[in-house]
């Protein structure tokens, strides 16, 4: 059992594999205290009371009631609420009839059962009882009727514990949720660093270190998604952690709306991390007898290094987030139309493209933006999904069994939470988009965002979508999604529930995608925001990839996909071979390189094939085969970052171990070449070190032990932006 309660000392112990979260309940009044989260350790034999300081006075609530406070904004708090005197960041803040703002929890019961159950209406992990226990405490608020349920799952196998919250109003009058997050935990110590994930409109995720240090560091999104500019993820380190060693807390929230991370260093030498919803465009009326789900917040704990949590962030997300049935498939090879031509195509040039590519072994035609409506720039048409005959001409059933005769498989673009001003959709029902009466809402794209809390919106989009989807062999859908929310009201939505318009945007969206992925389950549906702005692990309940960027250089990729990578599994990450000069930087770079960088991600082509050139064509078959050799490799195997070009601006480095650790595959990229460098020695990581590995170029061997600790020269590399693979298996 991974969760136990030690009753005489009013304990909770939950373990997960090499990790140990301990919650104690303390006092006549029963707060529920964080007690330690990190390396596992045995039962017994340890003095809560004395790790959460409740005995050193003045923090002794029972002894010290004339200095109450000084115990609240002490106590380490497993869901500190505001108002009451814990003056660090809190999670809970409400409102209720009589517009005060303080609410204070007391553990009433708990109950553990094993697996996981799931959250209502939200993505989240699961498991079953072989895989998981689960630990409900219900706590309450007295004075409003309001019950918390702080719902904890712990993984046997895996260092996570997952967190979320339910909330029920068994008063008489409403309450509203003010801020509502879902974990929080204090760390002991105020020394640490925090990594977390930064960019823009093709720069996302970017990885930054910085030290956590005193006061407060805010990681967020109020732009209804994640956005470019931050991942839903942070992780607090210990300063001396390094990529193979040390203490690390990874924290990422199930989500795929606004978030909020706070790391808070205190002034007693505790670090606090909160994750949730962001209180920024959230409020949320609980009526009598309402109820409420914080989504889920994932915790990974390593002791052995950055590394660590990153490859149980990836067992996590493949064994028990990810639930396609192509989750621990070969996805087929796809060949986008969007960068070979933007809106300019028609059926007989996507054929032409078909044709070139089902010869050179591609497996799947992607028809992008601009195949609706009047759609042959980005001005018009979203919300009418309606295939333009103009150009796809025959209609889109010839097109798709054309492709099909041709062997290749057929996927298709949507966009479906927005729509155009120049729409027919948005001219029979300009009330459908989220706007303020009297104000003019901020176009962005030349789009509007739909007012998808209404049921009517939804319904009519969807039922867009359904008839495409059924009138032809469609095998893959591009989930697109290209502007922020803003200029936040809803016509259907009564005044008093206005301020939930971010929340109920979505889960209506995951209600949208649930019913795709149930109505058509052989779909394979990838997410994509303008390139990477909803990449998260909400999306991928429902997606097994997400379009990283839209950036397709191979250079800046290396930077790209070594930040998702993090914390997301490369079987996740959409990455393509693209054209050169690159479409977004200008910058030229080998085909056989671009090939290296995108085979750590999903693997396809985004260029008009009939008009590379042609040495770069022929290369095409032979990557193809290098994607089928190594994908169930790179798929399902164990993840190590080598070298980091966006740190030592020379070289990238990174390899992946099957589970067996009978195989491998390094990838080596030079990006910048010095003189007089003819090779440089790389070290492996995570072999077996008894092991014979041969290098199956080479048919050199050498031991598991030398290739790690002594190191493997990378030779034979002349100019910039030259790669190399290294496949090795056991002898
Ligand atoms: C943004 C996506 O990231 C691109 O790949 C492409 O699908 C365009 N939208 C189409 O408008």
């Amino acid at each position: 059992m991974g969760v136990k309660y030690f009753a005489d000392k009013r304990i909770f112990k939950l373990d997960a594999n090499n990790t140990s979260y301990i919650i104690g309940i303390v006092d006549d009044e029963n707060f529920i205290g964080h007690v330690y989260f990190g390396r596992r350790i045995a039962d017994g034999h340890f003095s809560p009371e004395s790790l959460m300081r409740i005995n050193e006075y003045p923090f002794v609530p029972s002894k010290n009631k004339r200095d109450r406070l000084s115990f609240y904004d002490t106590f380490p708090q497993e869901y500190p609420t505001h108002g009451i005197g814990d003056f660090r960041e809190t999670c809970l803040e409400i409102r209720d009839v009589n517009g005060h703002a303080v609410s204070k929890l007391q553990y009433v019961s708990h109950r553990i059962t094993g697996g996981k159950p799931k959250l209502e209406g939200l993505p989240a992990t699961f498991g079953n009882e072989d895989d998981c226990t689960t630990l409900e405490l219900f706590c309450e608020d007295p004075v409003l009727g309001l019950e918390v349920v702080l719902v904890y799952t712990a993984f046997e196998k895996l260092d996570v514990i997952t967190r979320s919250v339910r909330f029920r109003n068994n008063g008489r009058d409403p309450v509203w949720l003010k801020k509502a997050l879902s974990c929080c935990v204090d760390l002991d110590g105020a020394d640490f660093d925090i990594i977390s994930l930064h960019g823009s409109w093709a720069r996302e995720r970017h990885v930054q270190r910085i030290p956590a240090g005193l006061g407060k560091k805010i990681f967020s999104s109020n732009r209804g998604e994640p956005g470019h500019q931050c991942n839903p993820f942070v992780a607090v380190v210990r300063p001396d952690a390094t990529e193979d060693s040390g203490e690390v807390y990874g924290f990422n929230f199930v989500y795929s709306g606004n978030f909020y991370a706070c790391v808070e260093g205190g002034q007693f030498e505790t670090t606090r991390v909160a994750m949730g919803i962001n209180p920024t465009d959230f409020e949320w009326l609980l009526e009598p007898g309402g109820e409420f789900i914080a989504p889920e917040v994932v915790m990974v704990f390593s002791y052995q290094g950055i590394g660590g949590m990153t490859r149980t962030f990836h067992d996590l997300y493949r064994g028990h987030l990810i639930r396609s049935p192509y989750r621990n498939k070969k996805r087929p090879v796809l060949i986008n139309n969007w960068e070979a031509t933007y809106f300019d195509f028609d059926t007989e040039k996507l054929l032409a493209i078909a044709r070139e590519a089902s010869a050179l072994g591609i497996e799947m035609l992607v028809m992008d933006d601009g195949w609706f409506g009047k759609r042959n720039n980005d001005n018009c048409s979203l919300g009418d999904w309606v295939v333009n005959e103009e150009k796809i001409k025959g209609g889109l059933k010839y097109l798709v069994d054309e492709v099909n005769r041709l062997g290749m498989d057929f996927g298709i673009w949507f966009e479906p939470e927005m729509v155009s001003p120049d729409s027919d959709l948005y001219r029979a029902h300009p009330d459908w988009c989220i706007h303020i009466e009297g104000r003019t809402p901020g176009l962005s794209r030349n789009q509007l965002v739909l007012d998808l809390t209404n049921p009517e919106v939804v319904e009519t989009v969807y039922g867009m979508l359904k008839k495409i989807l059924s009138e032809a062999n469609i095998r893959y859908v591009k989930w697109d999604m290209n502007r922020p929310l803003t200029d936040l009201g809803s016509n259907y939505l009564p005044p008093e529930r206005q301020g939930e318009i971010s929340h109920r945007y979505v889960l209506a969206v995951y209600r949208m995608l649930e019913r795709l992925t149930t109505d058509f389950p052989h779909i394979l549906v990838e997410g994509c925001s303008g390139g990477g702005a909803r990449f998260d692990p909400g999306i991928l309940y429902y997606c097994p990839q997400i379009w990283c960027s839209d950036d397709t250089d191979a250079i800046e990729r290396l930077i790209i996909q070594r930040g998702t990578a993090m914390v997301y599994p490369l079987s996740t990450i959409g990455a393509h071979v693209s054209d050169c000069p690159n479409h977004v930087l200008g910058r030229t770079t080998p085909f056989e390189t671009r090939g290296y960088v995108a085979l750590a991600g999903t693997f396809g082509y985004e260029l008009d094939v009939t008009r590379i050139p042609k040495e770069d064509r022929e290369m095409i078959p032979e990557q193809v085969k290098m994607y089928h050799r190594y994908n169930d490799l790179i798929r399902e195997g164990d993840y190590y970052r080598i070298a980091d070009y966006g740190e030592n601006r020379l070289y990238d480095a990174w390899m992946v171990v099957s589970k067996d650790k009978r195989e491998a595959l390094v990838t080596y990229i030079q990006v910048m070449q010095r003189p007089n460098y003819k090779s440089r020695r790389i070290r492996l990581k995570g072999l077996d070190e008894n092991t014979v590995y041969r290098d199956e170029q080479t048919g050199e061997t050498y031991t598991g032990s030398a290739l790690m600790y002594a190191g493997i020269n990378m030779t034979g590399l002349h100019g910039d932006f030259k790669g190399k693979l290294i496949h090795l298996t056991a002898v």
